[in-house]
This record gives structure tokens, C-alpha cells and sequence, in this order.
């Protein structure tokens, strides 16, 4: 069983299965790690944080040993202690109260993007929701609120794709993400400085904290760094996979219809059906037992997150899209002290983008099969075919 052979990443929900119901703690020989596709495992897991270290990496390479691709990032890759103060700067400025003045300028955005792809669905018949939707929103709406420069936007997705693909095994699709990430690593080492932010967004928000002395600058610039490689793929596999959903399924698009404001719910559904990073490692600081496995100090053991849910021992009819179900505790954004810090965007986001698709469209219907995704550390819809009627 290996996870990452590319037949699986094609349809991984089968891998997903086998994994989970085999045992709370699966041996994968293939990459020398565990794998934990229970949810109550995974929800265990991500509370004790000082069991379950994430200063070894969260992909499947000990960047201790110096297997890491990049920087360590001063969020993600560290514990507690050193972790507290720079996720205290990313947890005020990503605040809901300190984001409510973007709603505005997201609603607007939204409705232009819809009208845009109406307009094109009109003409040709169809439209790639994954591109004319999904991608396209939070590619216009992200940089903008972190105050990214115009130039240079175009590396923002290899260099996602870079980050994704290099958490995972050194195999093809690794390879292509380092051929086609061309210049972006020195676009991104560019763009985080506070020279090249513009003074009114995120990012200066962040580096206003290397002032006050909350964080160095070299760590401010790291943590801008997160909004580049984290925060727009996820979220666009995430709006992505909505659609392909609500395509798919007229009465639960007929409920969106008639309530925009099931937007939220419509886009929790879709994060825990089809979880868009569904994959997190974290690494034993001592021996420990998991059912009947012991892990070794310093072994990893991956969360499959998006088996976790799927676990029908938490979830009832867990294959099925319904935008009805109380989605709350999917852990499509992690959990415990690294649960994602972008998640309030996220969902201003979708919010946004759903509830003016809600509103401004009729029907949403496929127009061809939608296409996976293929990933090392991400899971989703590369294209996503529909026709859109106007309202
Ligand atoms: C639907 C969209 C998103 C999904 C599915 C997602 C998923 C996740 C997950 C699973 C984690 C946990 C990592 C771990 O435990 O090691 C995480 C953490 C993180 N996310 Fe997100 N994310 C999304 C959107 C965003 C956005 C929009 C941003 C930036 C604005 C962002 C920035 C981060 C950062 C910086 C962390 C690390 C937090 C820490 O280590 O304390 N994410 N995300």
C-alpha cells in the first residue's frame, strides 16, 4: 500500500478506506512511516502536541536531517514554546474583527466573478468552474488583502505547487513541480520583504510586529511567506470541489439556491468530503502506543485527514455531499494548537464566492466529467466542467 503511487492519488478514497479499517495505526513500508485514518485517532493526535512534534516537518522528510526544501517555516514546523509567539501575531491579524473590513470588497469581487463566468458559460455553453470560479477568486481576492505586488502574481501557483508536491515522496510529480516552479522561489523571497508589501494590508500588518518586538523581521518575512504557499490552493480546491458537488446534486443546490446564507455550510460539506489537504505528518517524541502499535521516538505518522472524514464511526452516510449535516468537527483544517490560522479567511471567502453564485445563478449543471487533481498533498479537481444558468 503506498498512498502516494500515482493510481491512488487518482482516486485515493479506496486507499483512504483500507487504511482506516485495517487498524488505528497502519505500517507504511513504502515510506518507512505510520499512517492514522481514524478520526478519533487523528483528533487525539493533533491535541498533544507534545507527543506528536510537528519540529521534524508535517510532510513525509525529517528536515532535521536536512532532507527540508526550504526554510523551516517559524509556524508550522515548530512546537511550543517557540511556536506561542509567532502564531499570537498570525491569531490577531487573521482575527475575525481584524478582517471584517474586507467583507465588503469580497462581496463585490465575487459578484464580478460570477457575472464574468455567466457571461462566458452564455457564449461557449460551459465553463471550467475550477478556473473561472474557484481559481480565479481567491487569486484576485488573496494577494490583494495581504498587499502583494501586481508583478510577479503568475508564481503564486508554482510556488504552491512547489511547497504541496515537496511534502511528499521525490517521485514525478515532485520533479515537475520543480521544473515548472521557475523563478518562484526568489519572486517569493522578494515578495515577503516589507519593502515590496503594500502598507494597508496583512503582510505590513505582520511585519508592524518585528517593531514591537513580538517577532524579528526575518520571522515576519516567513510568516508572510505562509499566505503564499498555504493559503490559495487549499482554498481553491476547496471552492472547486463545492461546485462539482452542487452540479452533481439539484436538491442540494435548489436549498443553496433559495438560502444564500447556506454558503458556510456548503462549503464545511465540501471541505470534509473532499478534504484538500488530506494528508498532515507529525513525528513521536518518545514511545508511545497507538491500539496495538508501538511508534518508535522520532517516527512519523501521517493523519489522513480526509479518511478521518470520512470515518463512518462519526459520521453518518459519510460518502455523501449534504449541506444539511452539522459539518462541525471535520478536520479538514487540523486541530489542536497548528489548526489553520486561515481559516477565517477561507470562509469569507467561500461565503463570499458561493453566496453571489447563490444568488446571481439558476442552475449549476455538469458539462463533462470533472478531473482529479494529481497530488502529493493535496486532493481535489483540476477541472470542473458546468453550465450555469443565470437567475
Ligand atoms: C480551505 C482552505 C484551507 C485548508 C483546507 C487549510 C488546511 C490547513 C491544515 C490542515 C492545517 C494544519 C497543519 C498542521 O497541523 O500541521 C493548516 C495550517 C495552516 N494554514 Fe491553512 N488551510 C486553508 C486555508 C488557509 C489560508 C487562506 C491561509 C492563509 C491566509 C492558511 C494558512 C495556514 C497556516 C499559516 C497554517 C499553520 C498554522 C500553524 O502551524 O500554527 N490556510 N491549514
Amino acid at each position: 500500500m503506498d498512498p502516494f503511487a500515482l493510481d491512488v492519488l487518482a482516486d485515493p478514497i479506496p486507499a483512504d478506506t483500507a487504511i482506516r479499517e485495517a487498524a488505528p495505526l497502519v505500517w507504511l513500508p513504502a515510506h518507512g512511516v505510520w499512517a492514522a485514518g481514524r478520526h478519533a485517532d487523528v483528533a487525539g493526535v493533533f491535541r498533544d502536541w507534545s507527543t506528536w512534534s510537528s519540529a521534524a516537518g508535517t510532510g513525509l522528510a525529517d528536515i532535521r536531517r536536512g532532507e527540508g526544501w526550504r526554510p523551516p517555516s517559524v509556524l508550522l514546523d515548530t512546537d511550543p514554546p517557540a511556536h506561542t509567539g509567532a502564531r499570537r501575531v498570525m491569531n490577531r491579524v487573521l482575527a475575525p474583527r481584524a478582517l471584517a473590513g474586507l467583507a465588503g470588497g469580497l462581496a463585490v469581487t465575487a459578484e464580478e466573478v460570477v457575472d464574468d463566468a455567466l457571461a462566458v458559460s452564455g457564449a461557449a455553453g460551459e465553463v471550467d468552474a475550477a478556473v473561472d470560479l474557484a481559481e480565479r477568486f481567491p487569486m484576485t481576492v488573496l494577494p490583494d488583502a495581504v498587499g502583494m505586488a501586481p508583478e510577479g502574481r503568475e508564481h503564486l501557483l508554482p510556488y504552491a505547487a512547489l511547497n504541496f508536491e515537496s511534502m511528499g515522496p521525490h517521485n514525478t510529480l515532485r520533479a515537475e513541480a520543480e521544473r515548472r516552479a521557475g523563478g518562484a522561489r526568489e519572486y517569493v523571497a522578494w515578495q515577503v520583504r516589507r519593502e515590496a508589501l503594500a502598507p494597508d494590508g496583512i503582510g505590513a500588518a505582520i511585519h508592524a510586529y518585528a517593531d514591537s518586538g513580538d517577532i524579528t523581521g526575518d520571522d515576519a518575512a516567513l510568516l508572510v511567506r505562509s499566505f503564499l504557499s498555504a493559503g490559495i490552493d487549499t482554498t481553491i480546491l476547496a471552492l472547486a470541489s463545492v461546485v462539482h458537488e452542487l452540479a452533481r446534486r439539484p436538491d442540494q443546490w435548489a436549498a443553496l439556491h433559495a438560502d444564500p446564507g447556506l454558503a458556510r455550510a456548503a462549503f464545511e460539506e465540501g471541505l470534509r468530503l473532499h478534504t484538500p489537504s488530506p494528508v498532515i505528518g507529525r513525528t513521536a517524541t518518545r514511545e508511545v502506543a497507538v491500539g496495538d502499535a508501538v511508534v518508535a521516538p522520532d517516527q512519523k505518522v501521517l493523519l489522513m485527514l480526509g479518511a478521518a472524514n470520512r470515518d463512518p464511526r462519526r459520521w453518518d452516510a459519510p460518502d455523501d455531499y449534504d449541506l444539511h449535516r452539522r459539518a462541525a468537527g471535520h478536520t479538514a483544517f487540523g486541530g489542536g494548537v497548528h489548526n489553520c490560522v486561515g481559516q477565517v479567511i477561507a470562509r469569507m471567502e467561500a461565503e463570499a464566492l458561493l453566496g453571489a453564485l447563490a444568488r446571481r445563478v439558476a442552475r449549476v449543471e455538469p458539462a463533462g466529467e470533472s478531473t482529479p487533481r494529481l497530488s502529493n498533498w493535496l486532493r481535489g479537481f483540476a477541472t470542473v466542467p458546468v453550465r450555469l444558468t443565470p437567475a
